[in-house]
C-alpha cells in the first residue's frame, strides 16, 4: 500500500501518525455497507438516521459491541428495528461487518467512534433503545466507567421517553453502582434487575455476547442485568 494512503489512514482516526499500523484499519473499507468510520458522513446523518436505513423502525444503540455477535443475534431475531453498534477496535469492526454480510443483515450498521461522542451524531429522541454489555469496570479507576452520569446526560437527549437502557456485567460492584445511580435520577426507573441474568425469566430470551460466552463456559460466573428506563 501506498505510503500516502497509510498516512491518510493514521491521520483519519489519531491526530498523529504512528509507526505501527493495523492493518484491519485499512480492511475496513472492504465492507462499506455494514462500516461507517468517517465523522464527517456520521454527524451527516444526526437526526436522520432512519433515511440512511430506508425505514422508520425504531433505532437502538450498542456501546463497545466487539466482535459483533450480540448486534447480530438482535438484528436476526429483531428484523423490524435498526442496530447501531459502537465499537473502537478495528479487528472487532471487521469481523462483524464479516459475520452480518455472511446473512446478508439489512438493519445493522457498525460505527467505528468513541461512545462518549454519541451526542455529536445522535440526534434528539432518535434512539429508542441503548444496550451497553461488559464494559469494562475499570477497577481503581472508577471514574473512566461509561456508565456514569455524562452517559445518562447523553441518554437526555437521545433517547425517546419510554426507552431503556440495558445494562449486562459480570462485575457485581459495577452492578451495584449502576443501581444505585440509576435510583438517583429522577427521569428513570430501574424497570428490572437480577443477580443472576441466566437463571431469571430473561433468559430464554437473552442473546450471548462473546465475554458471556467466555464468563458462562470458562468461569461459571453469574451475569448481571438491569433495564432503566427514561419515565420522562
Ligand atoms: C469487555 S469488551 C465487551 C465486548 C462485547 N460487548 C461483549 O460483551 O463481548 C468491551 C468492548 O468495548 C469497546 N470499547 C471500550 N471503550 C469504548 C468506547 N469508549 N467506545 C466504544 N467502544 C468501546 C472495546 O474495544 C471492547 O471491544
Amino acid at each position: 500500500m501506498a505510503d500516502q494512503v497509510k498516512k491518510e489512514y493514521w491521520n483519519h482516526f489519531f491526530k498523529n501518525p504512528k509507526k505501527n499500523y493495523n492493518p484491519y484499519m485499512e480492511r475496513l473499507k472492504e465492507y462499506p455497507e455494514y462500516i461507517m468510520y468517517d465523522k464527517e458522513i456520521m454527524d451527516s446523518y444526526k437526526g436522520r438516521w432512519k433515511e440512511y436505513f430506508g425505514n422508520e423502525n425504531p433505532i437502538y444503540i450498542e456501546i463497545g459491541s466487539g466482535s459483533g455477535n450480540f448486534a447480530i443475534g438482535m438484528c436476526e431475531k429483531y428484523p423490524e428495528r435498526n442496530h447501531m453498534a459502537i465499537e473502537l477496535r478495528f479487528k472487532r469492526l471487521h469481523s462483524s461487518a464479516r459475520k452480518a454480510k455472511r446473512i446478508n443483515l439489512d438493519n445493522v450498521l457498525f460505527i467505528r467512534r468513541f461512545g462518549e461522542q454519541i451526542p455529536e451524531f445522535v440526534g434528539e429522541n432518535e434512539i429508542t433503545g441503548m444496550y451497553i454489555n461488559f464494559p469494562d469496570p475499570w477497577e481503581g479507576n472508577e471514574k473512566n466507567r461509561i456508565i456514569q452520569l455524562p452517559l445518562f446526560e447523553t441518554l437526555d437527549k437521545v433517547l425517546k421517553v419510554g426507552g431503556k437502557l440495558f445494562f449486562k456485567t459480570d462485575h457485581d460492584v459495577y452492578y451495584e453502582d449502576v443501581l444505585v445511580l440509576a435510583k438517583e435520577l429522577k427521569n428513570y426507573k430501574v424497570v428490572y434487575n437480577t443477580p443472576d441474568l441466566h437463571n431469571s425469566d430473561k433468559s430464554e430470551e437473552n442473546i450471548l455476547t462473546e465475554f458471556e460466552q467466555l464468563f458462562l463456559n470458562k468461569f461459571q460466573k453469574n451475569i448481571n442485568y438491569i433495564e432503566i428506563e427514561k419515565i420522562k
